[in-house]
């Protein structure tokens, strides 16, 4: 026989949402919700078993079948595409990928536009396809500080509240995707265990429907 399906989670906002429609479909959420730092977790009582970890490193457990499915941003799988596939968009995690500025810069003439970003590839494609040739400039976070100190014209960045942008006296320019968390299966899991990977996706959808 084989062990128990294995369910990789983002760790933080995703997580919570993603334990919450667990909890609500009935299972036993104690042991994730108390987990005094343990990343791998047992569901008692459900075939289950919970992995905890940043959102990119969820899609390459799930890419190499170490997880059977995961709970990941929609941002992660366009900056970083693996090859599973993305059975169901959670609705939760729902925010804007955007190119922000300051008010008073027009960045369609410029020239080169020098972008600030955590999503690279993200913003390096969106403006490609305008044909505005850009200079992506790689940050590990505080992104909005780029303008401000004149290290570049814009930011690509996720946009939730918008209080971060505004705290900072930025503003949308332009929205690029709308991102939300999804639910991936790894390819050979969805075939070789499909009963137990189909019961879980139909329990989740099942919570996500309610929630609407
Ligand atoms: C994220 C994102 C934005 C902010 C958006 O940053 O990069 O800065 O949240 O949320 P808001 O619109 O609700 O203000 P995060 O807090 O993860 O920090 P980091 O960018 O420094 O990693
Ligand atoms: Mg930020």
């Amino acid at each position: 026989m084989q062990g128990k399906i294995r369910l990789a989670l983002t760790k933080g906002r995703l997580e919570k949402d993603t334990v919450q429609l667990l909890e609500k479909a009935g299972l036993n959420m104690e042991t994730i919700k108390n987990p005094q730092r343990k990343l791998i977790l047992d569901i008692p009582g459900y075939p289950l078993e919970i992995i905890l970890l940043k959102g990119s490193d969820v899609a390459t457990y799930v890419e190499h079948g170490v997880a059977d499915l995961g709970v990941v941003g929609k941002d992660v799988l366009l900056e970083k595409p693996k090859p599973v596939y993305e059975v169901a968009d959670l609705g939760f995690g729902a925010c804007r990928m955007a190119v922000a500025g300051e008010t008073s810069l027009c960045p369609d003439n410029k020239k080169l536009l020098r972008i600030a970003s955590k999503y690279p590839k993200i913003a390096r494609e969106h403006f490609e396809r305008k044909g505005q040739s850009v200079e992506i400039i790689e940050q590990q976070g505080s992104v909005e500080l780029a303008p401000l100190m004149g290290l570049s014209d814009v930011i690509v960045d996720i946009v939730e509240t918008g209080n971060t942008l505004k705290a900072n006296g930025l503003i949308v320019l332009e929205e690029i995707v709308h991102i939300s968390a999804r639910l991936i299966v790894n390819k050979v899991s969805y075939k070789t265990r499909r009963i137990e990977v189909n019961a879980l996706i139909d329990l989740l959808e099942k919570q996500v429907r309610i929630r609407r």
